[in-house]
């Protein structure tokens, strides 16, 4: 008699074969996974409401009133206090008659210090409802303070992911909040996390749960036109590692067990067919757009799709997840040295989109055996020739494509331009080591020498 198994492989390889539609095409096939006790059968994807358009943040103040506001909370930097975003939404609640108070002291790249400054200011004025103005750190430390508010007897690391705290699931009602992101990055403004760097063991962590996303999503291209060029090309690179991480993460099919409940299903669930939409436009998106939005501040057709690219990824990474690019990064960032990126203030840090781009021509090479034909297939999307190209030489030709963005855009040289040498690796593996949550959705699995591995040929890139 033919295995069980050998029987679902030739179904998987026949119905594969016929049919090369996103869905039917996709590897750990669809149709017939869910007959796979051991591994999950379903995926769903979970998005803010999301409204695009130039100069639509004149519409906040009037979901406000739609809200029923009497007491909201601006959030936002100190940098960005004084900018055309934040003008334009305080003009728009004035206009519309709503009562706010401005908190402009978010850090950038937040710390739990930090968030349980913020969190203080929050349960002082006792507000109805939120709004953040800024980039992935305001609007993650909005997402903390409305909940640390929302449920004032909860210990800090309750909330925060395991293992490094107790993973514990939201249940109490957060308040409404409306996110509108002014970089062109993180996709903060569609997912349930709240990153943050754990001071005490210098690495990034987070906060992670459904509950936390935001409302509504207000992207609105205008307030791009004031990127400084650091940000735009950094934070650019965050978009790029979204996409490329959530296309090539293990597939929802292969994750894991089924949940018991459907409300466990994990936010993180694998790429699947819809994310995978998600990321292709993207990566088409980088391709014709972010060497001319990085370096020409007024191109507005360039920092529209951007902005609308990184809203489009963060759809993809809040359902499907990242894996070893952000995985390695969260210690990156967490025990920087004497970094100072220019336009990022006076404060050493590494900035998100800088931290996750300096392993991905490592980690592309690395994953590059599970599934040659995707990879081929984002080097393509991303401009590279690959009709002809052989399996063999997917990672090579995904990794060089990669570093051809990073020389453009003028990337640091590696981990050793931000000051790490080799005596830092075995640091870095086990700050990477809690990010379990990221690094199981790899394609393939890998060992601390595999992580080491891949933060020693990052060393030096060009
Ligand atoms: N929650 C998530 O899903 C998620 C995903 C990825 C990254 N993140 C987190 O987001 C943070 C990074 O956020 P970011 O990359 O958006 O940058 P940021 O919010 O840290 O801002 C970077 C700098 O750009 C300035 N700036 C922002 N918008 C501007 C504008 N329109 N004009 C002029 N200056 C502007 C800010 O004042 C700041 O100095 C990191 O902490 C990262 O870990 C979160
Ligand atoms: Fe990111």
């Amino acid at each position: 008699m033919i295995p069980r198994n050998r029987v679902l492989d030739l179904l998987r390889t026949i119905n594969s074969a016929a049919c090369q539609c996103p869905a039917h095409g996709y590897r750990g096939n669809i149709q017939v996974s869910n007959v796979t006790p051991l591994k999950d059968y379903a995926f769903e994807i979970k998005c803010s409401t999301v409204r695009y358009g130039l100069g639509v943040t004149r519409e906040v103040g009037l979901d406000l009133v739609n809200l029923g506001a009497k007491n909201v909370c601006v959030m936002t930097d100190p940098n960005l206090v004084s900018l055309n975003p934040v003008k334009a939404v305080l003009n728009s609640l004035t206009k519309n008659g709503i009562n706010y108070k401005v908190y402009d002291k978010v850090r950038v790249e937040p710390t739990d210090s930090s968030f349980k400054d913020a969190t203080r200011f929050v349960k002082e004025g006792q507000f109805d409802s939120f709004v953040a103005v800024g980039g992935g750190s305001v609007m993650d430390t909005c997402k903390a303070a409305n909940l640390y508010y929302c449920d004032p007897d909860a210990d800090f690391l309750d909330y925060v992911n395991a293992p490094v705290g107790k993973g514990k699931p939201v249940d109490v009602t957060l308040k409404p909040m409306i996110a509108i992101p002014t970089t062109s990055g993180t996709g903060s403004e569609t997912t349930g996390a709240a990153i943050f760097d754990f001071e005490d063991i210098h690495t990034k962590t987070g906060i992670s749960h459904a509950a936390l996303r935001p409302l509504l999503a207000i992207i609105d291209p205008l307030h791009t036109l004031s990127l400084p060029e650091k940000v735009s090309n950094y934070a650019g690179f965050d978009i790029f590692c979204h996409a490329l991480e959530s296309f090539t993460a293990i597939p929802y099919t292969e994750r894991g067990p089924a949940p018991s409940n459907p409300a466990l299903r994990p936010a993180y669930q694998g790429s699947n067919p819809i994310s995978d939409v998600w990321a292709r436009f993207c990566l088409h998106t980088l391709q014709k757009y972010f060497t001319r939005a990085v370096y020409n501040a007024d191109d507005i057709e360039a920092r529209s799709y951007m902005h609308l690219a990184a809203t489009m990824a963060g759809v993809g990474i809040g359902n499907a997840g990242v894996h070893l690019c952000h995985g390695l990064a969260y210690p990156i960032a967490g025990n920087v040295k004497s970094f100072v990126p220019k336009d990022y203030g006076k404060d050493p840090i590494i900035p998100h989109g800088l931290s996750v781009v300096m392993t991905a021509p490592a980690v592309f090479r690395y994953t590059a055996s599970s599934d040659p034909d995707k990879h081929l297939e984002a080097a393509g999307l991303l401009g590279a020739e690959v009709t002809g190209k052989k399996k063999a030489d997917a990672g090579e030709i995904l990794s060089d494509t990669i570093l051809k963005y990073m020389d453009t855009m003028k990337i640091e040289n590696g981990l050793s331009s931000l000051g790490y040498t080799s005596e830092d690796i075995p640091k870095l593996v086990k700050g990477a080591l809690p990010q379990q949550r990221l690094l199981k959705m790899s394609p393939l699995q890998q060992s601390e020498e595999d992580l080491s591995k891949m933060l020693e040929d990052s060393l030096t890139i060009f």
